[in-house]
């Protein structure tokens, strides 16, 4: 790992950290250390709802939430990841979201309530590794074809913006949707279905 990512994790971090809303933890790749502070850890590990402020998350950019002891990430995807989501349609091994890996309202390509925001648990679901959020467009080492997505470091498993996962890679199944929904435009709680599904 390069400095500049490290730096970049750290920011990440920063500005998820006052996303959160009620002192609920929003977290880096740290959480032991944000268990030590964050008096609703207790309650997060339990499976209570999480609720976090997404409007300082800037396009392009992740954050990770701390969801029933899970790293859950949101996404704010730009209209260019979007549109590379629609072109991977051929490349992928559940384009249209057919295995039960999401709520249905969150069940079309995207995989998502809205398309701007992609709410993912972070967890390969090959053996269970935190894959690599790159959404750099192709870069040395994932090759011309790569469009941006998570790459599971343990054996390379990729996925696209939407955590479906490429044909042919070790993991099975698209990344796991979990339940959410929008409390306000920019306000989402984990764990709980929007009213109307
Ligand atoms: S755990 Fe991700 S590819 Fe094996």
């Amino acid at each position: 790992m390069k400095n500049g990512d490290v730096s970049h994790g750290r920011r990440r971090f920063l500005v998820g950290a006052t996303a959160a809303v009620g002192g609920v933890g929003v977290v880096g790749a740290a959480v032991p250390f944000v268990a030590s502070w964050n008096p609703s850890a207790k309650a997060e590990a339990a499976g209570a709802p999480v609720t976090v402020n997404i409007e300082k998350v800037e396009p392009g950019q992740q954050i990770t939430v701390a969801w029933r002891g899970k790293p859950v990430w949101i996404i704010r995807r730009t209209e260019e990841m979007l549109s590379n989501i629609e072109q991977l349609n051929d490349k992928v091994r559940d384009p249209q979201s057919v295995e039960p890996q999401q709520p249905e309202y969150a069940s079309d390509v995207y995989r998502s309530v809205k398309p701007e925001f992609a709410v993912l648990v972070g967890l390969c679901t090959h053996l269970g590794c935190v894959p690599s959020y790159r959404p750099d467009v192709a870069p040395a080492d994932l090759g011309e074809e790569w469009l941006g997505g998570l790459f599971c470091p343990c054996h390379g498993s990729r996925y696209d913006m939407a955590g479906r996962v490429y044909l042919s890679q070790p993991a099975p199944l698209n990344l796991e949707v979990p339940p959410y929904r929008y409390d306000d435009e920019m306000v989402i709680t984990l764990g709980l279905d929007p009213e109307a599904a």
